[in-house]
Formats: C-alpha cells, sequence, structure tokens
C-alpha cells in the first residue's frame, strides 16, 4: 500500500516574489528536506518592479540541486521521488520568442504599477463595466493583462514578435513548466485555471480564453500563443523535468501560491478561508463549485480544479503589501537587522500611540483599489518612538484583513467562525493577536507553516496516487496548532478600525 509508504516523497517548487524554494514531502505531509534561495528584486523606477526570468528558473533549479544533496546525505534517492508539484507567485508576466524560448523583457512583477496610466484609460473604453462579470478581477494595475498591454505599447521587440506571431505570453508556472521541460525544444506550453484566473483573458465559468476579454483589451488571439489551460492536479500534461538532479521526474501538479495555501490548509470545502501573510498578504474563501462575483470589492479566482467534480472557486481579498512593509523597515528605513525582530522592536511599546501607517506601496488593493494611493504614516509627535511605527506597520495589514473579511460577509452573507493563517509574517505571536482581536474570532495558527508548498505537493500527489482523494489528506498536517482568542472589546478594536479608515481616505489622490 503505497499511501502509508515512508519511501514515498513529492517535491514542491515554490516560486514566490522575493524568494524561491525547493521541498520535499512524504506521503505523511511532513517536510523532509527544503532548500530556498533569494533572487535580486529589480526596481528600475518608483512603482516599477521587475525579476529578470533567467534568475526565477536558475534559482528552482539551484534549490532542486541542493535539496536532492541533502536529501540523499539522508540516505534516500532521487528516484523515491514521484512527482513534482509547482506553485508561484501569480500575475507576474512574462514574454518570450516561441521560436527560440529567449525572454524579450524583464518579468514585470505582480506589484508593478507602470499601467496605471493606461488602466485609467481602460476603465473609459466601452464594455469596461463587464468585464469584472467575465472574469471576476477588477480593472487594475494588478492583473497580467495590464502588464502585457503595457509591454505590446512600450517595447519595440514585443510589438514586432507580436506582429510577427512569435509572441509567447505566461504567468511564472508555464515559463517555468516550459523552461524546466526544455524550453522551445519541448515546447510544453501550459498553464492551470487558478493561474489563468489571474491574467484578465479567461472566462470564469468555461475557463476558457474569452473573445470578448480579448476584444477589450484589443488583444488579437492569431498573434499570440497562450498557454493551454489544464487542470491544476495532471498526469501528463505539464511534462517532466530535463534539468536539474530530478531529471526525468513528472510535474503533476500547478496551482498560483494562494490557491496552493488554501489547498495545503486543507481549505476544500465551501465555508473555508485561510489567510497567507507573505509579501502581500491574500485571503482566500472557499465559495464552492460556482463563481460568486463579489460587489464589495473583492476577486473571484479559481481556487483549484481536481478534475470533475473538484473544482472550486474563492473569493479572494489581495492585499499588496504585508511582508514587504516589514522588509522596507528592515532594508529601506534601517530600525530592525532583520524581518524576524519586527515583533520584538513593536513590543517596545504599549500600543501604536496614535500611529497609523497605510502601507499603500503599490497602491491600495482589496477592497478598497485605490491606484493612486501612497503609503502614508499619520498621527506623528514629537512623542513617537520606532516601536509605534514598527506596531502601526504590522497593524496595516490586519486592518486590511478586517477590511476584507468584512466585505466578504456581506458578499457571501456568511460570518466566519476562524482564520486559518500562514506565511511568515504570522509567525508574530503579537501580530497575530491583533489580527484576532480586530476581527472578533480566533486565528488558527498550523505547527507546520509550509502550507503554500504543502498544497502544491498534494496537487501533485492526487496526479499520481500518494493521495486517491481530499479525503486522504484531510489528516495530513493537523497536529499542533495555536489558537489566537480575542482578548480586547468589540468597541475598542471599532474605534481603532474607524481612525484606519479615515487613514485610508486621506491617503488617496497622492499622485491627482
Ligand atoms: O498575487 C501575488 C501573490 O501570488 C504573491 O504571493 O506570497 O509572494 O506574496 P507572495
Amino acid at each position: 500500500d503505497q499511501h502509508a509508504n515512508a519511501h514515498t516523497f513529492i517535491g514542491a517548487i515554490d516560486q514566490g516574489t522575493t524568494s524561491s524554494r525547493f521541498l520535499i514531502f512524504n506521503s505523511l505531509g511532513e517536510v523532509v528536506v527544503t532548500h530556498q534561495l533569494e533572487f535580486k528584486q529589480i526596481y528600475p523606477q518608483s512603482g516599477w518592479h521587475e525579476h529578470d526570468p533567467n534568475d526565477l528558473v536558475n534559482s528552482v533549479t539551484t534549490c532542486i540541486d541542493g535539496a536532492i544533496e541533502a536529501f540523499e546525505r539522508q540516505g534516500h534517492s532521487a528516484k523515491d521521488i514521484k512527482a513534482v508539484g509547482i506553485t508561484n507567485q501569480r500575475e507576474t508576466t512574462l514574454v518570450w520568442d516561441v521560436r527560440t524560448g529567449e525572454p524579450l523583457y524583464n518579468a514585470i512583477v505582480w506589484t508593478d504599477m507602470r499601467s496605471a496610466e493606461l488602466v485609467r484609460n481602460l476603465k473609459k473604453r466601452l464594455g469596461a463595466s463587464e468585464i469584472n462579470q467575465l472574469c471576476g478581477l477588477p480593472l487594475s494595475t494588478y492583473p497580467s493583462g495590464a502588464k502585457l498591454l503595457w509591454l505590446l505599447e512600450n517595447v519595440p521587440k514585443v510589438k514586432e514578435a507580436y506582429e510577427q506571431g512569435n509572441l509567447a505570453f505566461g504567468t511564472v508556472d508555464t515559463w517555468l513548466v516550459y523552461k524546466l521541460n526544455g524550453g522551445a525544444r519541448a515546447n510544453v506550453f501550459v498553464t492551470d485555471p487558478s493561474n489563468a484566473s489571474r491574467t484578465l483573458f479567461m472566462n470564469i465559468s468555461s475557463l476558457t480564453y474569452d473573445e470578448q476579454l480579448l476584444d477589450f483589451l484589443r488583444i488579437d488571439r492569431k498573434k499570440i500563443h497562450l498557454p493551454e489551460i489544464v487542470q491544476s492536479s495532471h498526469a501528463t500534461a505539464y511534462g517532466s523535468l530535463a534539468v536539474s538532479k530530478l531529471r526525468g521526474t513528472p510535474i503533476t501538479g500547478c496551482l498560483g501560491d494562494q490557491s496552493a495555501a488554501l489547498v495545503g490548509q486543507k481549505g476544500f470545502t465551501p465555508g473555508l478561508a485561510k489567510n497567507t501573510y507573505g509579501t502581500g498578504c491574500f485571503l482566500l474563501y472557499n465559495c464552492g463549485p460556482k463563481p460568486v462575483i463579489s460587489k464589495h470589492g473583492l476577486l473571484t479566482t479559481v481556487a483549484f480544479d481536481f478534475g470533475p467534480g473538484k473544482r472550486m472557486y474563492a473569493l479572494e481579498g489581495s492585499i499588496a503589501v504585508a511582508g514587504s512593509s516589514v522588509k522596507f523597515l528592515v532594508d529601506n528605513l534601517g530600525f530592525i537587522k532583520s524581518s524576524s525582530a519586527i515583533s520584538a522592536l513593536a513590543e517596545t511599546v504599549e500600543d501604536n500611540g496614535g500611529v497609523c501607517f497605510v502601507t499603500a506601496f503599490s497602491g491600495l488593493f482589496a477592497p478598497y483599489w485605490v491606484d493612486d494611493a501612497r503609503g502614508t504614516i499619520f498621527g506623528i509627535t514629537a512623542y513617537t518612538q520606532r516601536g509605534h511605527i514598527a506596531r502601526a506597520t504590522l497593524e496595516a495589514t490586519c486592518f486590511q484583513t478586517k477590511a476584507i473579511l468584512d466585505a466578504m460577509e456581506k458578499d457571501s452573507g456568511h460570518k466566519l467562525t476562524e482564520l486559518r493563517v500562514d506565511g511568515g509574517m504570522c509567525n508574530s505571536d503579537l501580530t497575530m493577536q491583533i489580527q484576532s482581536d480586530l476581527i472578533g474570532i480566533p486565528v488558527n495558527r498550523p505547527a507546520m507553516r509550509e502550507t503554500t508548498a504543502l498544497g502544491a505537493a498534494i496537487a501533485a500527489g492526487l496526479a499520481v496516487g500518494v493521495w486517491d482523494s481530499f479525503d486522504d489528506v484531510k489528516n495530513v498536517n493537523t497536529e499542533g496548532s495555536t489558537i489566537f482568542k480575542p482578548l480586547v472589546h468589540e468597541k475598542e478594536s471599532a474605534v481603532q478600525f474607524a481612525r484606519w479608515e479615515k487613514a485610508v481616505q486621506m491617503s488617496k489622490g497622492w499622485l491627482a
């Protein structure tokens, strides 16, 4: 029986915004080995954010090789890894030449704001009001579509490839699968619905490219190569690795990182939700087998597509800046030496001392969607210490989570009874306590927090029979979670939240 077989392993590639990782799980869902590598962040000008496409691939293969070496030192063999799952930063946009597989520009990262003006014009186009219904996304700088339009308008090489029918578009999953399979030679050119639902190109109900959406964006389907949309868990569609020490191993799972975290938290059934405090922070609420279009500023996204009867949608609250605000205190302001020191600094003071920090470095995402907001700190006096600013930084993500939960309650008519959390910032007990106080429900943090990678491993494992069903994975990673219960009175948190909402209003229109 391979279910109980301790020698069956699954690999998970997690290509995130600031680092790449490779983890190996056993069939009990325990982490056996991990290897992580940060790569270069490119900020050519204010509001722009890029990655070198080759860095993304090379950092992944370096992580695989590093992890396999450690795995072999433990007495295992690379052959014991049955399959690999991929999970990735979403929306980040890549373009390459189909003939060579060579990138035509740097990857434009999901946080990038250069398409702001272009998006303002899109909003004025006939048909703009129907877009959200069709694809579940707002017209904003966030989805890949806005970034691709910018490339077509501003980079002659990209426009030329498009006119000649040689332009390939892909999100990070597509790029990695393509390159890891050997690039143009193998030409494995696919994506999964959780990633495709972030582009602006896919119809959220049919999970196919939508002519009305492409027409609206004035993208000619005949001139551009878009990846085939296949199930998130598939035995053959994603090919197999042609590079690294895992050459020959099939890739059988693919999920955007936030979907993967929902799967890793086993949010398989409607009504379950998770919040991942990564570079950004993303709350996904499983809303069932049919898409629910939000009326309150949330996105509709594919949670996962594991085949007939096993496809779920999610309502998503996306916060652009979370862990990156802590990194900002480290790298730009020099407040602390590393992100993990933030709690200690915030604990040097008793409260925020009246300081409120709207961390709108990339405008504000859900539920506000304001492209022209900018990071603003309010309430500074001669009394203000670094600790107050540190605390206000942590609170900013918690306030936005509260705003998202309020919107979710209105859209779904359902009040959450518990919030499952993961991601770097959730390691801070102080932050999780603040979170629980603000939303007035318990926050549940698992002991093993590699839920994003676990989700990719589950997607891959389901395709090759390591697990047969959701029921089979239900008991993976259930031990030892910490529950943070609300400790402050509702009235007190309402006062704090009202102050935050006022600050949000005042941070708008900075560019106007
Ligand atoms: O939508 C962007 C998201 O997928 C990035 O996730 O974990 O890098 O903040 P993360």
